[in-house]
């Protein structure tokens, strides 16, 4: 079953429990029932501090809880769930601790992960990361993000925006050795020039499953933007764009060859309204492409908040998956990490949201620590001291996440 029927089931199976609860409530009101869900263990956080002592952690296994709930806070949960964690219910109501408990045991726990949409992330590939780690050199970084803001701007309209985007996949190409599993494809927008780039390492297998790495090309300068307003966009997202041009160029240089196909996307005219990501994700969608995990990395390079050095934006992401890469940066690239919220969609992820794909955004700093700088004459790279220190930390989380999402 695909993601999005699975989705379309469980919204429905959502509605119809609703109105059943209305209903009984209507007929019982003063009977407290109590029920046994399933939840994935990645919500627990969040509901404990909203439900307290009404919700009982029973058991908890393989990123999966059970626990009990009063009937009457069903609809708060399935509130919780939709605006913690955008998903619509993520959870499982059973009439029975045993049926409940059940769903634990491993027979079920595939089928269960895959009609919910969680991922089986583990974390066990020391031996392959570790090495690429060790080789992640910031001044590559910082040379990158030195060339794409000497255009006068990257606008997805002018000369110099059509300019810089093929030169990112130029570079990116360049650093593949013609290897035979590699292919570069810049796909034309029917309204303006500037086109996305999306390089391809096919997987070894033959699964469909697609891993999505991605960052906006074009920069923005003023309100109104334009062809003529100088726009460096340093951080804004040279930034991101060199971060993952050195994890190409990592991945290449250890002759990485993963299991599931990985594609990093340089997307065309994000500063406009998301238009390049959404045209990519609509068509994936449309296609019926199988794309696994998105991460957007957007600003990269300006360390912004003293508490932080990574911070998972938790609005128009997915919640497992933040989760995930927090334990990715605890694992592999031990600096501190919180959450943070852009309180709109603010960036690619969203257009792989909206069209049901699980998409984080890792970014430079807290929304109130964010860089002042963006969209104006002033986002130059000095505003990070010269250096591309601070996205170091993001090639490495960006390396970590692929192999470990494109493993076998
Ligand atoms: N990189 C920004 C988004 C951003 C800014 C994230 C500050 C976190 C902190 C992105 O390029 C952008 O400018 N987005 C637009 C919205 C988009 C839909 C046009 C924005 O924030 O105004
Ligand atoms: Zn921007």
């Amino acid at each position: 079953m695909n993601i999005r029927l699975s989705h379309l089931l469980l919204v429905s199976v959502l509605t119809i429990s609703t109105h059943q609860i209305s209903a009984q409530t209507r007929t019982d009101a003063k009977k407290e029932v109590e029920h046994w869900i399933t939840i994935g263990a990645d919500s627990l956080t969040g509901l404990q501090e909203r439900f307290g002592n009404l919700m009982k952690k029973m058991d908890v296994r393989d990123g999966i809880a059970v626990m009990k709930l009063r009937e009457e806070d069903r609809n708060a949960l399935s509130d919780h769930m939709h605006q913690k964690h955008h998903r619509c219910g993520g959870f499982i109501v059973h009439e029975s601790y045993e049926d409940a408990k059940q769903t634990l045991n491993g027979i079920r726990k595939r089928k269960w992960i895959r009609q919910h949409q969680f991922l089986e992330y583990s974390i066990d590939q020391d031996e392959t990361v570790l090495p690429m780690l060790a080789d992640v050199d910031e001044a590559n970084i910082a040379q990158v993000i030195s060339h794409l803001s000497s255009y006068h701007n990257r606008y997805y309209k002018s000369q110099s925006g059509v300019e810089s985007s093929k030169w990112i996949g130029e570079k990116w190409f360049s650093l593949t050795n013609g290897r035979s599993d590699v292919s570069l494809e810049l796909m034309d927008h029917p309204r303006f020039p500037q086109q996305s780039v999306i390089l391809t390492i096919k997987g070894s297998s033959e699964t469909d499953e697609i891993i999505v790495i991605g960052g906006h090309a074009d920069s923005i300068a003023g309100y109104w933007g334009g062809s003529k307003n100088h726009a460096p966009g340093a951080d804004d997202n040279a930034s991101g764009i060199a971060t993952m041009t050195e994890i190409i160029r990592v991945a290449m240089a250890h002759d990485y060859k993963p299991y599931k196909t990985v594609q990093f996307m340089a997307y065309a005219a994000e500063e406009v309204g998301l238009v390049g990501s959404n045209l990519i994700a609509k068509k994936y969608k449309q296609e019926n492409k199988h794309v696994v995990g998105v991460i957007q990395l957007d600003m990269t390079n300006y360390k912004g908040s003293d508490e932080y050095d990574i911070v998972m934006m938790d609005d128009y992401t997915n919640a497992a998956q933040n989760q995930f890469l927090g334990q990715l940066i605890d694992h592999y690239v031990k600096v501190p990490w919180g959450f943070s919220r852009c309180g709109y969609a603010c960036s690619d992820h969203a257009s792989w949201s909206k069209n049901g794909y699980p998409a984080s955004m890792p970014h430079e700093a807290t929304m109130q620590d964010g860089n002042p700088h963006i969209h104006s004459t002033r986002d130059t790279i000095d505003k990070s001291n010269d250096n591309g220190e601070h996205a170091a930390n993001f090639a490495k989380l960006g390396l970590a996440y692929m192999v470990e999402l494109a493993k076998q």
